[in-house]
């Protein structure tokens, strides 16, 4: 009988694409479409859903068809996605009401401005993990349905659904039957209580996010439904669900307690394995479920960084500094030093560390000498740089300082930047040898769900390292740039400290 194969669709914040593996966890076939991005108003940030759902299964089609393998041979198909995200449809037509509302999108901040005025800080973080901030779905969905007309009545009578990307896209996926998310997803919402494992009343009226638009909450390796037989050509279970971020985690197969990773897409988001402990940041970090199986929940910190590709990006399609992103690689190396410029890329306001929505990104230290290839090494750097505060307020909390860092996401292929992130983070970066760590996390998931996988230590196999890169730099030269970035960090918030 030929051996299974999974299909994983990972919809993420500006491209959508579908990932067939064999049982050994290799790449088979790839279809890949980037989609349009909205700015609505300054800060606002939108996607048609439509454009995801047509994308996701022209992306399933068009991999399935790549790789040779009929629909009757897809054991099960993996969801991964940008998270955070909110779409609110339409029970009865599938139709959604609004177009989805971006995690980068900072509308919600007079609101979470109020709440934090409210004294709700202890009680978000205490049952969440979180902290008050318009990224997180709740302030999204009651933005939602406080401005389509009629929709707070039709959610509270329960005709209106909400769901982050991985949930609507099972609703279709499965032709309206099935309203379920992960708890990795439910734990990005501000809703969610981390430590009973269900939806919180209290949080729901705080936010005024009727509960009957909810959906339900499932581990991440679980047959969640079947597929419409006529979208793919069979009716394939959908077994497993995963937040992009806790999928690079597991896929990185950084299971063990203390073992950390870093995903360099749209953002970047630093993931630290806490075991079955939900450590509670005092350095402004996240407390988040990693995974959940058999109902045993393993937590993480999280280090959220909302702007490292997308720098990039800006330099390409912003600016038209670069034509091609791979192009950064040789700039940066081209220019023997930074030439004292630093980049704060604070275009959607600042995360991890710092949670400041009203920050905006900054350039500093211009002189006549600065080029083209400064811009393009300060926006790498500026990764770099992020990635060090969030591993030293990791290290601050946890106690102990990752020694080893998994990275992962387009970035992580470019040398420079692993070099100088080894450098910064007093880490030794670990690549790889596949660097689609997060669809691979969602075919992990639902491969232990359909029995194709066994369990974490066939996991742990399947990984291998394609580079290590160890730190080089001394600190007489480390520190001179590390304050640098923290001068021009504190340049650029809202409120100086
Ligand atoms: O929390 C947002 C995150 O999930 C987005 O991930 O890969 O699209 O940058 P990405």
């Amino acid at each position: 009988m030929a051996k299974p194969h999974l299909l994983v669709i990972d919809q993420g914040t500006t491209s959508t694409r579908a990932i067939v593996f064999d049982a050994e966890a290799r790449r088979v076939a790839i279809g890949q479409r980037e989609f349009p991005q909205q700015y609505p108003q300054a800060g606002w940030v939108e996607h048609d859903p439509e454009d995801i759902w047509r994308d996701a299964l022209a992306t399933a089609r068009e991999a399935l068809d790549k790789s040779g393998v009929a629909a009757t041979g897809i054991a099960a198909i993996g969801i991964t996605n940008q998270r955070e995200t909110a779409v609110v449809w339409d029970r009865a037509t599938g139709e959604a009401i609004h177009n989805a509302i971006v995690w980068q999108d900072r509308r919600g901040a007079p609101r979470c401005q109020e709440l934090r005025a409210e004294g709700a800080e202890t009680l978000v973080a205490e049952r969440t993990g979180l902290l008050i901030d318009p990224y997180f779905s709740a302030t999204k969905i009651a933005w939602i349905i406080d401005n389509v007309s009629g929709a707070r009545e039709r959610a509270e009578r329960g005709e209106l659904a909400f769901g982050t990307i991985d949930s609507f896209l099972l609703w279709r996926l499965t032709g309206g039957k099935v309203h379920a998310t992960d708890v990795t997803n439910a734990s990005r919402t501000m809703l969610f209580d981390i430590h009973r494992q269900c939806w919180d009343d209290e949080l729901c009226r705080l936010l005024r996010v009727p509960r009957a638009m909810l959906p339900e909450v499932h581990d991440n390796a679980h047959v969640y439904g079947t597929t419409a037989p006529d979208l793919l050509g069979a009716a394939i279970p959908v077994a497993g669900m995963a937040g992009d971020q806790q999928a690079a985690l597991f896929g990185q197969a950084c299971f063990d307690r203390g073992s950390a990773k870093s995903t360099y897409g749209t953002g970047c988001f630093m993931l630290l394995n806490t075991g079955d402990e939900a450590v509670a940041s005092k350095h402004r970090l996240l407390t988040t479920p990693a995974y959940r199986l058999d109902g045993k929940v393993t937590y993480a910190l999280e280090g959220s960084i909302f702007v490292a590709g997308a720098a990039v990006k800006w330099l390409r399609d912003g600016i038209g500094v670069i034509t091609h992103a791979s192009q950064t690689d040789d700039m940066a190396t081209r220019v023997p030093d930074n030439h004292g410029v630093y980049m704060v890329p604070a275009f959607v306001g600042l995360g991890a560390p710092h949670w400041d929505a009203d920050a905006r990104g900054a350039i500093f230290g211009l002189t006549l000498g600065a080029t083209q290839a400064h811009l393009a090494r300060a926006a790498l750097e500026a990764v770099a740089f992020q990635t060090m505060d969030l591993i030293d307020a990791m290290a601050a909390d946890s106690g102990t300082r990752p020694a080893i860092l998994r990275v992962d996401g387009g970035m992580a292929a470019n040398d420079w930047l692993c070099r100088f992130l080894a450098d910064m983070t007093r880490a030794s970066v670990e690549r790889p040898s596949d660097l689609e760590t997060t669809a691979r996390g969602a075919a992990f998931h639902a491969g232990l769900a359909t029995g194709v996988w066994s369990g974490l230590d066939e996991l742990a196999r399947l990984w291998s390292r394609e580079r290590c890169f160890d730190p080089q730099m001394d600190e007489a030269a480390r520190e001179p740039l590390a304050a640098g970035w923290h001068d021009a960090v504190r340049r650029t918030l809202s409120h100086p400290a």
